[in-house]
């Protein structure tokens, strides 16, 4: 099946920016597609909750002021990112702004629950769904989400245990809509990688961290520019959902990144009684990508090198 056009048309590579907890910003997002990739952020990142009315006139704006200053060069849309957990108290409000604002592309992430697709489709918008694993898929596609996210292993946060190649291998089978696959990917090649086993695009998250116009302390992102695959952890004790992270980040809340307790999966926080750490704030979520990422950039300036490993790729392999 053919990708909708509002993943295709504007985008100079096929590449989301995945949404960011804590990090990702208007400044981020809108960064992310004026350089010609789809930008996003957690509704979740707009407090208090009235912020995200403001967000999205200053993104809708912004994008149609460049928009009319840029007609050969328009920017690529942007997804809000809904988290649909029982923990999550504000998910009709934040759904209402999608609305108000009619949101090009919603992602969703944890649950998947029709009444949120359905009110992305009352404006024309679609519906992207986060998964781990191919059952999660096919109940995200019954309930009428539009195209999915497979999170194979290696991804940043929330993450599966998945290889990719299983993963899109198991959903192509028997879904040919719009398939996203995250978990690793941080340079061009991979990217072409994703699309030659089966995937559309790409959805990258962690290599964003260490980009000017991110809001992560400089300590974080300099700790990016710094770690490779080797300094990522898989653990569910700081939020009850297994995730990766990064061990210097750990290791300075004074707890042993090897040796971490198993958490109450009823939880979506861990006991900061004993440390004093906050899950995402102190304690970094990161993919194992980062060996691609030198120095700490402007998003456009990582985005041209994505495009330019993007078509070094393709001439190596297709001439
Ligand atoms: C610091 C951090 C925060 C994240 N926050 C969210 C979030 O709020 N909502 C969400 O759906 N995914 C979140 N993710 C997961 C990403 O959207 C995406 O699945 C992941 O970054 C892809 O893997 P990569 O980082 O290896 O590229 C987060 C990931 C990281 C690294």
């Amino acid at each position: 099946m053919a990708l909708p056009p509002i993943l295709k048309d504007n985008l100079r590579l096929p590449v989301v920016a995945s949404p960011l907890f804590i990090i990702s910003h208007p400044k981020l997002t809108l960064a992310q597609c004026k350089a010609g990739i789809v930008g996003s952020f957690p509704a979740l990142n707009a407090r208090p909750e009235a912020q995200l009315d403001e967000w999205l006139a200053e993104i809708t704006e912004d994008l149609a002021a460049h928009n009319a200053n840029n007609p050969d060069r328009p920017a690529a849309p942007f997804a809000v990112n809904q988290i649909v957990h029982m923990s999550n108290k504000r998910l009709e409000h934040d759904l209402m702004m999608c609305v108000k604002y009619k949101v090009p592309i919603v992602i969703s992430s944890l649950g998947a629950v029709p009444e949120v697709n359905a009110a992305v489709h009352s404006y024309g918008g679609i519906v992207l769904h986060d998964v781990i694993n191919n059952r999660h898929a096919n109940s995200a596609i019954r309930k009428g989400a539009d195209g999915l996210i497979a999170v194979a292993t290696g991804a940043g946060g929330h993450a599966g245990t998945l290889s990719p190649f299983a993963l899109v291998q198991e959903i192509r089978e028997w879904f040919d809509g719009p398939l996203l696959l995250a978990g690793a990917i941080a340079n061009g090649g991979a990217v072409l990688a994703a699309q030659a086993m089966g995937a559309d695009m790409a959805y990258i998250g962690s290599p964003f961290i260490a980009t000017e116009e991110a809001r992560a302390s400089a300590e974080y992102k300099q700790a990016i520019v710094d770690a490779h695959a080797n300094d990522i952890v898989y653990s569910n004790y700081f939020t009850g959902i297994h995730g990766n992270y990064l061990k210097p980040s750990i290791v300075a809340a004074g707890m042993d990144p090897d040796n971490l307790p198993v958490a109450d999966p009823s939880k979506m926080d861990f006991d900061k009684a004993t440390t004093g750490a906050k899950a995402w704030k102190d304690i970094w979520g990161c993919g194992q990508g980062i060996g691609a990422v030198k120095a700490v950039e402007p998003v456009a300036a990582v985005v041209d090198r994505l495009e330019r490993e993007y078509i070094g790729a393709k001439k190596a392999i297709c001439g």
